[in-house]
């Protein structure tokens, strides 16, 4: 059971939108937005009941995975949550389902993927890891380390635990697809497969054998359709592409500082005292990301509306060189960021280890969300689109008695 209050639902209503705001999410669910997201999102499309997954074993993983994300500005749950919301607009709204004909298990290990991808994240990039010969590096010979990590780590929790392990009602055939995809979707993930990959899907655009449909041609667009996800928020709306950009930059300054310490070399975009963050993404913007959504949008046409997010958000960064030199110039603390933002969470999150009697007696509006998909329907229910929609909300006590009132 999750305890829902109005602000969640709200949100939750708009989960196949491009405008979703995890942010919001979070602060709703008390920073439980990934344990909300993943079965929510996976019980709205009947995926529980589809692909046989073991809904107590699902929240207990999930709830794991999501404490061991680290509490840092961007590698976070947070990020994990909104990678599995991205992904499920591009593969609803998006239209990756109906070009790709991508079935429920397909569906569901990206999904479970996006919360897996970045598993323990230390805030630091493979490079840093690779240099200073961190026991990851070493144990993944320098390759993918942490993507590698990602997986391995998440699977561990999962085979260390039958609580955990929500594929056990699975076939072998099917847990290994599962596994499978979920491999191949996060190693995608690594930045240095980028151009690789696209350029996979460039050629196999210009063969006339290209069929999206197909497995191989499938398997690539939904790998590159996850890194899409992944690396999506210079074409989210303004708020969030710029709070999500700041907050990374918090990471890579702090990596970039740990570089400095152990006298290695300051890594690209990592040094806070001759880096222009506004300056960076126009560039993240021209060589990254609108070749490869201008790609992807050639496959998924309904996705071609981002283009004009991303045209917007450059034309916000061209305006703001000379404030983003001023942060340079000052050392790119980002005290706006870090005041308003973190602290602002930190107080969110120690509301949320009030004792569960003070929790009671503080949060009358919370609602109790059934995920089990064999209950009765409800004549208010969070999907739009009833067609499979397993989530019902157990309102009728709470109604009834705010009715009264
Ligand atoms: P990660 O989420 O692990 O994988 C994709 C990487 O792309 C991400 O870490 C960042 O290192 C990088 N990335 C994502 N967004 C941006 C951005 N706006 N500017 C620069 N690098 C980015
Ligand atoms: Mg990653
Ligand atoms: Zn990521």
């Amino acid at each position: 059971m999750l305890e829902l209050n109005d602000e969640a639902i709200a949100e939750l209503r708009k989960i196949d939108q491009f405008d979703f705001d995890i942010f919001k999410l979070r602060r709703a669910t008390r920073d439980n937005e990934l344990v909300t997201i993943v079965p929510y999102v996976l019980a709205r499309h009947g995926l529980i009941g589809a692909c046989a997954i073991e809904l107590n074993c699902l929240f207990n993983f999930v709830k794991t995975l999501q404490s061991g994300y680290k509490n840092i500005t961007y590698h976070n749950k947070t990020h994990a949550a909104d990678v599995c919301q991205t992904f499920n607009y591009f593969a609803t709204n998006g239209g990756i389902k109906d070009v790709t004909k991508m079935d429920n298990m397909e569906t569901m290990s990206c999904l479970i993927a996006a919360s897996m991808h970045d598993y323990e994240h230390p805030g630091v990039n493979n490079m840093f890891l690779v240099n200073i010969s961190d026991s990851m590096a070493v144990k993944y010979n320098d390759r993918s380390v942490l993507e590698n990590h990602h997986i391995a780590a998440s699977f561990s929790v999962m085979y260390s635990d039958p609580q955990c392990n929500w594929t056990r009602k699975m076939s072998r055939d099917e847990f290994k697809r599962v596994r499978h995809m979920i491999i191949e979707t996060v190693l995608t993930t690594d930045m240095t497969k980028h151009f690789l990959e696209l350029g996979l899907l460039s050629s196999r655009l210009e063969n006339e054998n290209f069929n999206p449909a197909d497995s191989k041609d499938k398997e690539l667009l939904i790998k590159i359709m996850f890194h899409l996800s992944d690396i999506s928020n210079p074409v989210k709306d303004w708020r969030l592409c710029k709070l999500w950009t700041e907050l990374l930059f918090v990471e890579f300054f702090a990596q970039g500082d740990m570089e400095k310490m152990h006298g290695l070399e300051v890594s690209q975009l990592c040094c806070r005292t001759t880096t222009n963050v506004a300056k960076t993404q126009i560039g993240f913007i021209d060589f990254i990301i609108t070749p490869s959504f201008n790609t992807a949008i050639r496959v998924f046409p309904k996705i071609a509306h981002v283009r004009d997010n991303c045209e917007k958000n450059k034309e916000h960064w061209a305006g703001l060189f000379d404030e983003y030199q001023k942060e340079q110039d000052s050392g790119n603390k980002f005290l706006h960021i870090v005041d308003q933002y973190i602290m602002k969470e930190t107080k969110a999150s120690r509301r949320s280890t009030l004792t569960q009697g003070e929790k009671k007696s503080k949060q009358p509006q919370q609602r109790n969300v059934n995920l089990t998909g064999h209950q009765r329907r409800t004549s208010k229910n969070l999907g739009g689109q009833d067609e499979g929609v397993k989530v019902d909300l157990v309102l009728r006590m709470e109604d009834s008695e705010s009715s009264q009132r």
